[in-house]
């Protein structure tokens, strides 16, 4: 099938407005391109379950705190043209800087809490610049639904929070991590690993895996699933920015496991950061 590439939030509108006037419905997948079968499996579910699927291209400088990052981030535009074509997606939307800034923002959206720990803590101002980004990609589409993978646990809590606290008419879908063979979650940063890094990287899943062990095999106080994952991840080259157990839906830390929780992890593997998580239930007793 053919995919529709625009660049101007003027054109968008009047292509989707011509298709709602059809009784289509829309799905929307917000991405930064470099686009991974990660990506992949949220523009197939939306494919499946909408008329006509957008995938947003944008690389969002306002959610940058690192200006080397932002540098640094791959642009393949037309490779992720092919990939949203395979996995027909009707529409690209891929608009400049300018076309999404045109002049300084004056008013931005602000999730609190949730946004106060984890990646929030360590990327001052990343989720102002995702929930502002992801609401105007919301209000410009004004899709039936949008799609975020939990990979992103935090990015997909804050946005669940924005949408609730401020009645955005959209159903949230979450799509479930995609990884590979060796259990590494596909992310577009996997690319900047050099190849001994590469083969370090699983580790991480490793550590998430032993935690839901401990946390299944009924272990309640987090501070003994930590110790025992945090040592799976001391080795001279990483550096743990953070491991925790949060509630799945505050993202808040839990000292006593009672319910389900996340485990999340972010680390620097040499210059590049992974985060990682997965959801835990404790054994019923
Ligand atoms: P990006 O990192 O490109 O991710 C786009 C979407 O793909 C997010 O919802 C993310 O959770 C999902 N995703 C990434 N890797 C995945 C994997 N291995 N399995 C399943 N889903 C995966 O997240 C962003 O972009 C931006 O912050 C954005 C929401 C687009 C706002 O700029």
């Amino acid at each position: 099938m053919s995919t529709q590439l625009i660049h101007t939030i003027s054109e968008l509108r009047e292509t989707l407005s011509r298709q709602r006037r059809q009784g289509k419905t829309i799905g929307l997948v917000p991405t930064m391109g470099a686009l991974h079968d990660g990506h992949g499996k949220l523009i197939e579910q939306s494919a499946q379950q909408a008329d006509c699927t957008v995938v947003s291209i944008f690389v969002n400088p306002i959610q940058f705190n690192d200006p080397l990052d932002y540098d640094k981030y791959p642009r393949t535009l037309q490779t992720d043209v092919d990939c949203c074509a395979s996995r027909c997606a009707g529409i690209v939307f891929a608009p400049s800087d300018e076309e999404m800034y045109p002049e300084p923002l004056r008013a931005s959206v602000v999730v609190s809490e949730l946004t106060e720990h984890l990646c929030g803590r360590f990327r001052p101002g990343h989720f102002r610049g995702v929930a502002t980004v992801v609401m105007k990609l919301l209000q410009i589409v004004q899709p039936d639904r949008v799609y975020f993978g939990e990979k992103d646990a935090q990015q997909l809590a804050v946005i669940r929070r924005m949408v609730r606290d401020l009645n955005v008419p959209v159903e949230i879908v979450e799509v479930s991590t995609v990884r590979e063979a060796d259990g590494l979650a596909m992310s577009s940063r996997n690319q900047r690993l050099t190849h001994a890094e590469r083969e370090i990287a699983p580790v991480l899943y490793r550590a998430l895996l032993a935690a839901r062990r401990r946390v299944s095999g009924g272990v309640r106080d987090t501070g003994e699933v930590k110790r025992h994952a945090e040592a799976m991840l001391r080795r001279p080259e990483l550096r743990i920015e953070y491991f925790e157990i949060v509630d799945p839906d505050t993202m808040q830390p839990v000292e006593r496991i009672n319910g389900p929780v996340r485990v999340v992890t972010a680390v620097w593997l040499g210059s590049t950061r992974l985060i990682d998580n997965l959801l835990c239930e404790p054994q019923r007793l």
